[in-house]
């Protein structure tokens, strides 16, 4: 059976990004061999993560149609008559470098208001499905404006949001209510992996106080429930019920088989109830940018 889990391969163009486990890292062969053996069967890549593209371009060349691809585009702007070319180019690359026949889902990497709802661009989206090159395309918010538009097009299928036990601000205020036919992907699932590192977040992260705070209630309703943290944070997401998958990163194979038994873990349906009201207030902090 399918996994409701996208593996993201920022990790695998740019080693340092967002908080490691410590765990030992594994090559990207031996990632997607096990996400496969797993049942994950489709990544989540952009050409801004370094060369990872074409590290699954690589594994594809030894095993074919392994994996669906997601990817995205970046670079544009707005009222540019060249949107369509650059888009079009941009997933041709992405084609060939990952060795698929077709782009999954097509994100736009930007997502400011002035790109997403940018005319040029929105038409080339349409078209570049009609090609049939891309299969749905989608925009990945960051803010209530971002989200409220996309739910509102016609054009986008897909969105990619910060939904998380630490953060369902946007999906109570916009997703939770709207009656949309939108594939809602869920991402920062683990805050970029701060939620298992609280040194980091003590050294690292400006608003570590009201952080750590919030840390510590969830920590306080895992003892309450006798779950655990991982599992906690994996069922969450997917008990949501208009989430249709969720995205993780990890470098670690050790990271990926608990976080794919994590996810196949039933959460008492009292402890989610207690986690969405936590999660529902806005925090500044939710969003790494502010970091
Ligand atoms: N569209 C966008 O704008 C956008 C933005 C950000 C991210 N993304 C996508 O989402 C993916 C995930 O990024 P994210 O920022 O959302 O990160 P995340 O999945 O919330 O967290 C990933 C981090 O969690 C750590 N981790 C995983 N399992 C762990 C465990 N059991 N114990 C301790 N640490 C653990 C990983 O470290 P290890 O490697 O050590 O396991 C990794 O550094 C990216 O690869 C990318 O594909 C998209």
């Amino acid at each position: 059976m399918s996994s409701k889990i996208i593996l993201g391969t920022a990790k695998f163009g740019i080693s340092g990004y967002g908080f490691s486990s410590g765990n030992h890292y594994s090559s990207t062969h031996e990632l997607l061999q096990k996400a496969k053996e797993l049942g994950v069967d489709t990544l989540d890549t952009s050409p801004r993560y370094g060369d990872a593209e074409k590290q699954i371009g690589d594994y594809h060349k030894c095993n074919p149609n392994s994996f669906k691809v997601c990817s995205k585009v970046d670079g544009l702007m707005p009222n540019d008559v060249h949107s369509e070319r650059n888009i079009f180019r941009s997933v041709e690359k992405t084609i060939t470098l990952s060795c698929v026949s077709q782009i999954e889902i097509l994100y736009l990497h930007q997502n400011e208001l002035d790109i997403i709802s940018d005319h040029n661009i929105l038409e080339a989206l349409v078209k570049i499905k009609e090609s049939g090159i891309v299969k749905k395309v989608g925009t990945s918010v960051y803010s209530p404006g971002e989200c409220e538009f996309s739910l509102n097009s016609d054009v986008y299928d897909v969105i990619q949001a910060p939904i998380s036990i630490l953060d369902t601000y946007m999906y109570s205020k916009l997703i939770e209510m709207n009656r949309n036919k939108n594939e809602i992907i869920a991402r920062s699932v683990f805050l970029q992996g701060t939620l298992f590192n609280r040194e980091d977040i003590r050294n690292k992260i400006k608003q570590a106080e009201p952080m750590l705070e919030y840390l510590d209630q969830v920590d306080c309703l895992v003892k309450k429930y006798g779950s655990n943290l991982l599992s906690l944070a994996c069922s969450f997401v997917l008990t949501l019920p208009h989430v249709t998958n969720f995205i993780v990163g990890t470098a670690s194979l050790q990271n990926l088989v608990r976080i794919v038994g994590a996810a196949g873990v039933n959460i008492p349906g009292e402890l989610f109830v207690e986690v969405k009201a936590l999660s529902n207030q806005y925090k500044e902090w939710g969003n790494p940018r502010n970091w």
